[in-house]
């Protein structure tokens, strides 16, 4: 065995990625694609975006290509990383049929993350059944790829958790062929960035995110309405640094530590004014989102270059997880036919 790693992630396709997915995970997976060790599986998970979007198809179809924008835009290289579209491989559909049948109705009602979600989008007792059971279509994509890492947020830790037990269940009940996979969260204080309202998470449902898509000029609008101190009214008054989105954010974007640093004593000792900062934190977005912006642009005046990378990426992709299905089927002895 050599110590390359094989690492899988995804997103699900449901809207454009936002500077929570950059600093949460898409930051780390590009600099993952640099290590030559490395071989990195991304995936755009439509399937699971269908779980909960059954009736609208279209508008998981449609981010589908912006998802690919923003992953070719910040810097995920198709010559390092293979990009691809999980509905492409249906061998991960089958791998979830076989591995349904190791995992009880009461495991999955543990869940919490699906509990959450559950609650959250209002299910009530309609729950679709692919919805309750895509822990276990994710166990698939992972092993599909013999993945033993896999970046993630905190809020999937419990989908790491049962694609253990069934790697775990898969292996003694038939014979070693599934890889046990690690997850690898995002650097300390990166994995909840909060919107610029302040209210939680930057979440496409609460409104309150910046887009890697967004213009410049929306960019600056969204940092102006940003939350700060909400006592402090007068450019003389003492302000908060704490909870205060625009230090927030310099804290997760800015480089010059000593600077910011500066401005957080002058702020609470009063005097420093919120559009000041607000200006500040528009320049250290824009030195690293302003290239990413025009990458962006560049690419989506080429749609199709974009989708033929998915189609190149499902590809390879495919033939990766038809092995494993192989293995899969000789471990269960359904190998029928030679
Ligand atoms: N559940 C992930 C999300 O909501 C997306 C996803 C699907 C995924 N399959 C995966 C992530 C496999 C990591 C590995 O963002």
């Amino acid at each position: 065995m050599n110590n390359l790693n094989t690492i899988l992630t995804g997103d699900r396709p449901t809207g454009q990625l936002h500077l929570g997915h950059y600093v949460g995970s898409l930051k780390t997976r590009v600099a993952m694609q640099e290590d030559v060790e490395n071989k990195l599986f991304i995936m755009v998970a439509d399937v699971q975006a269908l779980t909960d979007n059954a009736k609208n198809p279209e508008k998981v179809a449609k981010n589908v290509l912006q998802v690919a924008l923003d992953y070719l835009a910040v810097g995920l290289d198709p010559k390092k990383s293979t990009l691809f579209v999980q509905s492409q491989i249906p061998e991960l559909a089958e791998l979830t049929m076989y591995y349904a049948n190791l995992v009880s109705v009461n495991r999955l009602k543990r869940n919490p993350t699906v509990k959450a979600e559950i609650e959250q989008k209002q299910f009530g007792e309609g729950v679709p059944t692919g919805f309750f059971i895509y822990p276990i279509s994710q166990a698939a994509d992972i092993t599909a790829f013999k993945a033993n890492l896999v970046p993630v947020g905190e809020d999937q830790k419990p989908m790491l958790e049962q694609t253990q037990e069934i790697v775990h269940s898969f292996n003694t009940t038939y014979r070693e062929v599934l890889v046990n996979p690690k997850a690898v969260l995002p650097p300390k204080g990166m994995g909840r960035l909060p919107g610029i309202d302040g209210n939680g998470k930057m979440s496409k449902s609460l409104g309150n995110g910046i887009y890697l898509a967004d213009s410049a000029d929306t960019l600056k609008k969204k940092v102006m309405s940003m939350y700060t101190d909400p006592n402090h009214i007068h450019v003389e008054d003492p302000g908060n640094v704490e909870g205060n989105m625009v230090f927030t954010y310099l804290d997760v974007f800015g480089e010059d530590k000593a600077y910011i640093e500066e401005l957080k004593n002058h702020y609470r000792q009063g005097g420093l004014g919120d559009v000041k900062i607000k200006r500040y934190l528009i320049d250290v977005l824009e030195a690293t989102f302003g290239p990413i912006r025009a990458r962006r642009e560049e690419l989506a005046k080429d749609p199709e270059y974009v989708m033929s990378v998915l189609q190149q990426g499902s590809e390879k992709a495919r033939e990766v997880s038809a092995q494993t299905l192989s293995e899969v089927k000789q471990a269960m002895g359904i190998q029928y036919f030679a």
